[in-house]
């Protein structure tokens, strides 16, 4: 099964609408001649509209960083599915490890956001990963499994293939410290055997499923080398034009 590569940066809180168009005036010609994979930026939500505007005319898509699963109501400092698409923006990541740790991001709320994205036509980047103890004490793979499987709870089937599953490894966030390729790819494989329990082999094997945890240039194109590695998640590398271009222009 052939999937159609996911590139994306992860702004985190940083840039402001200026500094987002500056970068995308910059870089978006790089992702015209990329036209094999997809390449994306989440942006802070004050920059969503400016940034959406700067990418329009190309194939850079533009995204947000979390969003509340209702529509609108009294929940304030939340921003709805239906406000991140009416900027232009067409992505959303869900469930980030600094969410689920700084903000009481729940699998529960996870998989609420989860239907709140699809329904609004966003394309759902749901983050999932082991922390250090976790690993140190051999329970990635029940940590995940309990993880994906509380985070796809009641996802449409008919909508489950749109989605993005991103493996970040809390450890490797920030730290310089990657997963090896053999690790990564080791839980790439677990993950699609999660997911094809879940929703059955044909619509597991559409899904793309990336890798996130200190990218960077050096070491993007090993990464991708693995079979079962659909594309990236990059924090810091993707704040700067030069290495992100670099690592959404790798082999894949
Ligand atoms: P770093 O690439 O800075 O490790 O961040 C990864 C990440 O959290 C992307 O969502």
């Amino acid at each position: 099964m052939s999937r159609k590569p996911f590139l994306a940066g992860n702004w985190k809180m940083f840039k402001t609408g200026e500094e987002a168009v500056s970068f995308i005036g910059q870089f978006k010609s790089v992702t015209s001649s990329l036209t094999d994979r997809d390449v994306a930026l989440a942006v802070p939500a004050t920059a969503l509209e400016a940034a959406a505007k700067a990418a329009s005319g190309s194939p850079l898509i533009i995204g947000a960083q979390n969003l509340h699963w209702e529509k609108e109501g009294a929940y304030t400092g939340e921003i709805s599915a239906q406000m991140i698409k009416a900027t232009g923006a067409t992505m959303v990541i869900i469930g980030h490890s600094e969410r689920r740790q700084y903000f009481g991001d729940t699998d529960d709320k996870v998989a609420k956001k989860l239907g709140a994205a699809l329904w609004t036509g966003l394309v759902p980047v749901v983050c999932v990963g082991e922390n250090l103890s976790d690993r140190e004490s051999g329970r990635t793979m029940d940590v995940l499994s309990s993880q994906v499987k509380g985070s796809l709870a009641g996802v449409n089937p008919a909508e489950a293939h749109k989605v993005v599953l991103a493996y970040e490894p809390v450890w490797a966030i920030g730290t310089g410290k990657s997963a090896t390729e053999g690790m990564a790819q080791e839980v790439h494989v677990f993950l699609r055997r999660q997911l094809k329990e879940i929703l059955g082999p044909q619509v597991a094997d559409q899904i793309r499923i990336i890798y996130g945890g200190s990218v960077k240039p050096e070491n993007a194109a090993n990464i991708l080398a693995q079979s079962e590695i659909d594309g990236l998640l990059v924090g810091g590398a993707s704040l700067l034009v030069e290495p992100f271009t670099k690592i959404v222009s790798s082999p894949c």
